[in-house]
């Protein structure tokens, strides 16, 4: 399963990226206000940074000012995935950039239905919210299943499952379970993977011995 970085956090992601456990990187307009930075650049140096994909996203709402800005988004690197809104437009914008050869990340995706029509319109990546489903009392991991289930069904559709607004480790190991291609991690929620309190005590324990040798590796 490959893991991407939900941030625009520069910083960040060049400290995670040396634990190679980055293997791309995503952002929205909501990461990039935060990140107080020009998106052109942020999204150029997040390229370099990171030669997996980078999910830009477009903030138009009809197609042709959409494809104008994916097309400037995607002349940013080679690596640049352009996101674009699950509508109509957003689809018909798919369609075009995918048909150019740009890698497209259809995203706020919260039905199988509207996957299907993403893995349709060449879509590289497939964004399902799983979070904001699950803050609505509904199953995310639900959607998850459901998509697998489509896709796997027909060797035509390639688009890879990108679990999104991922809220904590659970539901990165429920999308392996179900066989997700990606997941986007907040940066948090990837660190947080790490940790058990028996790894905790058990190194302090092994520590506190080690000290009463009176003993150095080096
Ligand atoms: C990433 O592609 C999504 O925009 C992001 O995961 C949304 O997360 P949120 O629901 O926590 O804002």
């Amino acid at each position: 399963m490959k893991f991407f970085i939900d941030t625009a956090d520069v910083r960040e992601i060049k400290d995670l990226a040396s634990t190679g456990m980055v293997d791309g990187v995503t952002t929205n307009p909501s990461l990039i206000a935060k990140s107080g930075r020009n998106i052109l650049d942020v999204i150029a140096e997040i390229c370099e940074v990171v030669p997996g994909p980078v999910s830009a996203e477009v903030t138009a709402t009809d197609f042709d000012t959409m494809l104008t800005e994916g097309r400037k988004l995607a002349k940013l690197a080679t690596n640049v995935a352009v996101k674009v809104p699950l509508t109509w437009a957003g689809l018909k914008t798919c369609k075009a950039l995918s048909d150019d050869g740009v890698m497209v990340n259809v995203t706020l995706c919260f039905s199988s239905a509207q996957a299907l029509l993403a893995a349709k319109a060449g879509a590289a990546f497939i964004s399902p919210f799983v979070g904001r489903l699950d803050d609505i009392a509904t199953d995310g991991m639900d959607l998850i299943a459901e998509i697998r289930q489509i896709y796997d069904n027909y060797e035509a559709l390639t688009t890879e499952i990108l679990v999104a607004s991922v809220r904590h480790p659970r539901h990165v190991i429920d999308s392996a379970k179900l066989g997700a291609d990606v997941a986007t991690l907040p940066p948090s929620v990837l660190r947080a993977l790490a940790n058990h309190p028996l790894t905790d005590r058990g190194l302090d324990a092994f520590l506190a011995d080690w000290a009463k040798t009176g003993q150095s590796i080096l």
